[in-house]
């Protein structure tokens, strides 16, 4: 069974170790610590310490850097032997079964991986087969630990009692715990009889000015494009006719990219679980258009207009007695740009963006964006959208199983445009290889009218097509991955960034059950024939990672924010659920007195991947997230982050699809 070459590095250490047997485990316990301690002495005294923000040695320079992928023993796996099998499971079966299973248990461990900031804690909270924690608490006070007699080789369990008694923060002992402010709120996951019990969340109620008032004034939304259209239909846009038959009778919007902001809020109203009693709230939601209000601004307005409206936000917020619960670690908000725009990393006028992500009180707050920051942990990926917007669950099904039976005729495929400019694309490749192969398919953006505007078009290649090729544009992400995947198109990404360490919540983390991927320097430097890559993968195999491509679309896509799938979980609903799941841990750790004191902010994506109960290491993918080091004169090979995103929108009226 081949899935991927040998260059491509191979991802079993991420992912070893689950059947692992136990007195291994317990052999590599005494390695483990040693090494765990010099990662955390390295970190604090070299990378941190030296106050660089670069990650030098473990991450050298990308373009520096051995072109052949350097596979690393890691001994630092999972020490786990509660392990929690990821959210493939849930994916990987026949979606209407399975999402009814995880509609009915909130406390569902699909999202457990999610978590940036809680890799430390262990799994106790998540187990699926026992009862949830909390119900273990109701009747006696004692900390989960002690219960947990099964747990031997927790190496949590002894530094935890032990923290407990020195915890200031709360000041809690014993009783006390009782006292804290969500308590209420942790109770009602125990309550059999409220099937919102845990999941419940409160929206803030804020002033017009943060986001009705902003669809008022639609035209001022971007420079480039009249946004007035986009917003109609709860933020899905105009209807989409089904004349070419590409698409479907109903449910299909030309939804713009950036729309997420009102999608999601307008999702928001339809959620099962609202409650207007904020101290019963699993997740305070703050329906702020982030994304909408910056884009006002981006071009050609100095930074005080751009930081004027995050400021008035975060002192509306912290105002309010909801605040006080958690100082806003409770919190999300949403924004259906990518982080880079509100990521801003100087007071100087010439600088990119905002700075709501570096405001202290966002810092507390959790974001989720379409292309989040690996470096940091106050912000998380969710899809960008699709143009297709059911409103029932037939209208998915009937969806998916036409998408089965497609006859493909292309073995792969691109649409977008090139980056001239930029040296290190590989996209001027993909295209020539695109163009001088029989098996594959074209469709070049470029200035002015050209089918890579037309969904219609885009979504009749990718259907067409076996695989679709999905470099990175200016920045990592591109909306086009989700639509490719939206067709039953298998994609093949050349950055992990492009996917694999971003959406961990949607997508399953064995990225290759769905996907192919193909560093880019396979192309940069050895320029390989993805035709001959792809065609070596067994007709059987591409079968089933297309199944599982098509089993992801509800997951994927969201749904009629006016109306509610019945069975389906979609990306709304599976992006909530794993907000509740990072507040309600973070709650459970403060009564048992953990903290994560340890965690390096820096190496956020690792964490992201990272199964419960193991500790980052060297990193197969590590050379792909060094660093780019701002303010450095010749980092025009490391394109900074803030000039991707400023590429980006030079882009974004040519290449819509980009
Ligand atoms: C449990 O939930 C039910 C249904 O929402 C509610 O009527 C009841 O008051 C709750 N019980 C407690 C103890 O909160
Ligand atoms: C920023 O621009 C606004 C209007 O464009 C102007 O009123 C304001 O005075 C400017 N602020 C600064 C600090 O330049
Ligand atoms: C962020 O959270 C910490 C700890 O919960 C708290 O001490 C701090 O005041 C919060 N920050 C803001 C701006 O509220
Ligand atoms: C990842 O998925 C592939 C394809 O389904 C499978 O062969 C492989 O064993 C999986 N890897 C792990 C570590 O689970
Ligand atoms: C890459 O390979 C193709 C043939 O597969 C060849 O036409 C092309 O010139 C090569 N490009 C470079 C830069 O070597």
């Amino acid at each position: 069974m081949r899935r991927r070459s040998p260059a491509t590095p191979s991802s079993d250490h991420m992912e070893r170790g689950v059947n692992k047997p136990q007195h291994s485990r317990l052999c590599v316990l005494g390695l483990l610590c040693a090494f765990f301690w010099g990662v955390l002495f390295y970190f604090h005294f070299v990378v941190i310490g030296g106050r660089s923000f670069q990650v030098t040695s473990i991450s050298s320079d990308f373009s520096s850097h051995d072109p052949l992928p350097v596979i690393h023993p890691n001994p630092l796996v999972d020490i786990n032997i509660n392990h929690v099998e990821n959210n493939d499971d849930v994916i990987n079966n026949k979606p209407q079964i399975r999402d009814l299973n995880v509609a009915k248990n909130p406390r569902n461990p699909q999202s457990v991986n999610e978590q940036k900031s809680d890799h430390f804690v262990t799994d106790q909270l998540v187990k699926p087969q026992t009862e949830p924690v909390i119900e273990q608490k109701s009747d006696n006070l004692v900390p989960v630990n002690e219960q947990k007699s099964d747990n031997l080789v927790n190496p949590e369990s002894e530094p935890v009692i032990e923290q407990k008694s020195d915890n200031g923060d709360n000041g809690d002992n014993g009783d006390n715990r009782k006292e804290l402010p969500f308590m209420k709120a942790l109770r009602t996951a125990e309550n059999k009889s409220d099937p919102c019990g845990g999941r419940y969340v409160y929206v803030h109620d804020l002033p017009s000015r943060f986001n009705e008032d902003m669809l008022k004034q639609c035209r001022s939304l971007s420079k480039w494009t009249n946004m007035c259209k986009f917003t109609t239909n709860a933020g899905l846009g105009p209807p989409l006719e089904n004349t070419e038959g590409v698409f479907s009778d109903n449910g299909w919007y030309a939804t713009n990219q950036f729309a997420v902001d009102v999608i999601f809020s307008n999702r928001m109203k339809q959620y099962e679980c609202l409650t207007k009693d904020s101290s019963l709230a699993a997740a305070i939601f703050v329906p702020f258009y982030a994304g909408f209000d910056i884009a006002r601004y981006l071009w050609g307005y100095n930074i005080s207009m751009r930081d004027a409206a995050s400021l008035d936000l975060v002192d509306w917020l912290q105002k309010r007695p909801e605040w006080g619960i958690m100082g806003g670690k409770d919190h999300f908000l949403v924004a259906g740009r990518i982080t880079w725009d509100f990521r801003r990393l100087s007071e100087e006028e010439t600088d990119w963006g905002n700075k709501l992500l570096f405001l202290p009180a966002a810092k507390n707050m959790s974001m989720l964006v379409v292309e989040s920051s690996p470096w940091n942990a106050n912000d998380f990926a969710i899809p960008y959208p699709t143009y297709f917007h059911p409103s029932k669950d037939s209208e998915v099904f009937a969806w998916q199983d036409r998408m089965m039976r497609l006859d493909r005729k292309w073995l792969f495929c691109f649409a977008g445009a090139p980056r001239p400019d930029n040296p290190k694309s590989i996209r001027g490749q993909i295209i020539d290889q695109c163009k001088n192969s029989n098996a594959g398919k074209l469709l070049e953006c470029d200035l002015g009218e050209s089918k890579c505007h037309s969904p219609s078009s885009i979504m009749q290649m990718f259907q067409s097509s076996a695989f679709c090729l999905q470099p990175q544009g200016d920045s990592y992400t591109r909306r086009s991955a989700f639509d490719s995947m939206l067709a039953g198109c298998i994609p093949v990404f050349f950055h992990p960034g492009s996917a694999y360490t971003q959406y961990t919540w949607h997508l399953p983390k064995n990225y290759t059950k769905y996907s192919v991927f193909i560093p880019e320097d396979d192309l940069r430097k050895r320029n390989i024939s993805i035709e001959e890559r792809l065609s070596q993968i067994p007709p059987e195999q591409v079968k089933m990672m297309r199944e599982e491509v098509i089993n992801l679309i509800p997951r994927l896509i969201y749904a009629d924010p006016r109306s509610k799938l019945d069975s389906h979980k979609d990306a709304f609903d599976v992006s909530v659920q794993a907000i509740i799941n990072k507040v309600t841990r973070l709650r459970k750790d403060i009564i048992e007195g953990r903290t994560d004191d340890d965690f390096i902010e820096e190496l956020s994506w690792k964490y992201a991947l990272l199964d419960e109960g193991e500790y980052v290491g060297v990193h197969e993918w590590d050379p792909f997230f060094s660093k780019p080091k701002p303010n450095v004169a010749n980092s025009d090979s490391d394109s900074s982050a803030a000039e991707a995103a400023k590429n980006s929108w030079k882009n974004e009226q040519r290449d819509h699809s980009s």
